[in-house]
């Protein structure tokens, strides 16, 4: 098939490859091009995905009757595939449900994994439909050489985090791979699996002869939950139940390969609304990771570790005396507590006056940093007290496969 073809009746599966010093965006691997910065048009471009636009937000306000999150209003969900797709469905009363995950390689989320999740839960509210959030033990089992039972442990760990964010127990489950695969949802991944050949998941992936099979064979399992005859005590066997997956676009390459399968399965290509990166306490050149403690938050950081990391090592694009930062005002473009007061500080005429006063200089980084500090402990303590409400048995209940009736109510 030429790419031409190709472009017309499927999807376009592997991204481009990059060139030495351009950006490299895999589910691995976040690294800016040569100027070290993450060039979202561009990946758009390389990936094959939309950018949001204001239409569309307005469109999401019209249907919903619920104010934009600040997520969507400030373009940190900015690209989508089938998007306008999935809203004609909704508007004709055809239902959708929400899937997303997370790989627990840590005891505790960091801020960048609470963007996807705060913002589902908003969907879920605004929406009303059923969510599922797949914990992925077995890949982190799989790429981080962590034991069978460790990788369990954290799922479970982060799933008390997850359930912090205020998900609705009777629309959500929750499941690990290691507990839930078996049954209807294993035969969706062997119908993956034979649809995808060693070719395709080396030219998505980058997978290389010494990998090991087990990674080879888990996109199909990342895969199978777009599928909603994936979850028969949700959905029984229905394939017309349509998905939206909200995720960073590091999580893109996966529903590439997931939604090429789609239709030789005869299942709906899933739909995505897909996030730009959280960056890094030192800068936009990546993604915050949970590998390195001081290029992030984590949600069980105490009041005192989040003011020093935060006056420590948030990059800053202000002078670098008080006196040349009044007299040159500050770069907004690469100042990491402007960008992270963008994320989550939720009072947009105060962020454009902080902006205003910053960028002229009237306002010093001590003091922008000194409002950031103030929203990020009000938001993790508010966190701390949610997740101790969150017992075993609020787990289990999360967690365990049941009927679930009322899912649209
Ligand atoms: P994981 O655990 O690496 O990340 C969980 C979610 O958080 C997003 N994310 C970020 N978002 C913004 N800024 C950051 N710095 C940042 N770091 C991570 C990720 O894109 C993801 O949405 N394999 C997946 C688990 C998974 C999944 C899914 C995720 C399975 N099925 C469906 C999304 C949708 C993983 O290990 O995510
Ligand atoms: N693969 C993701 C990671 O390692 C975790 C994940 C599983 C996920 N399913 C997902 C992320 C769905 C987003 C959406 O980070």
């Amino acid at each position: 098939m030429s790419a031409e073809e190709q472009q017309q009746n499927g999807e376009q599966v592997e991204a481009q490859q990059p060139a030495d010093g351009e950006q490299v965006v895999t589910p691995w691997d976040v690294t800016g091009g040569a100027d070290g910065k993450i060039d979202y048009n561009k990946l758009v471009e390389q990936f094959g995905c939309q950018t949001i636009g204001a239409d569309l937000v307005e469109r999401i306000e019209r249907l919903t009757g619920c104010p934009a999150h600040p997520f969507l209003k400030r373009g940190v969900f900015f690209a989508h595939r089938d998007l306008k797709e999935l809203l004609d469905a909704y508007e004709r009363g055809e239902p959708f449900y929400l899937y997303t995950g997370r790989g627990p390689s840590s005891e505790a989320l960091h801020l960048g994994h609470l963007v996807p999740f705060m913002f589902t839960k908003w969907l879920q509210d605004a929406f009303k439909v059923p969510l599922v959030i797949q914990l992925t033990d077995d890949e982190k089992f799989l790429w981080r050489g962590l034991s069978v039972e460790e990788s369990r442990r954290l799922a479970r760990e982060n799933a008390k985090d997850i359930i912090a964010c205020g998900f609705d127990v009777r629309r959500t489950f929750i499941f690990s791979d290691f507990e839930y695969v078996g049954g209807a949802f294993y035969r969706n991944i062997a119908r993956i699996q034979r649809c995808v050949t060693m070719n395709q998941v080396r030219g998505i992936f980058g997978f290389t002869m010494e990998d090991n099979i087990g990674k080879i064979a888990f996109p199909a399992v990342q895969a199978a939950p777009a599928f909603p005859d994936s979850f028969p005590h949700m959905f029984g066997e229905r394939k017309d139940v349509r998905c939206l997956i909200p995720c960073a676009i590091d999580q893109d390459p996966y529903f590439r390969m997931t939604r090429d399968a789609a239709p030789r399965l005869g299942h709906i290509k899933t739909a995505l609304i897909e996030s730009r990166f959280f960056p890094a306490l030192q800068g936009e050149s990546g993604k915050m990771s949970a590998s390195d403690e001081n290029s992030a938050i984590f949600v069980s950081d105490t009041p005192k570790q989040i003011k020093n990391k935060v006056n420590k090592h948030a990059f800053s694009g202000g002078g670098a005396t008080a006196e040349e930062q009044r007299e040159k005002g500050a770069n907004l473009e690469v100042d990491v507590p402007w960008k992270w007061l963008n994320f989550f500080l939720q009072d947009d005429a105060k962020l454009e006056q902080i902006g205003r006063e910053y960028a002229s200089g009237r306002m010093l980084t001590g003091e922008i940093k000194a409002e950031l500090i103030a929203v990020l402990t009000e938001m993790v303590e508010r966190h701390k007290r949610a997740r101790e409400l969150v017992s075993d048995d609020v787990v289990d209940a999360f967690m365990t496969v049941r009927p679930m009736t009322d899912l649209y109510g």
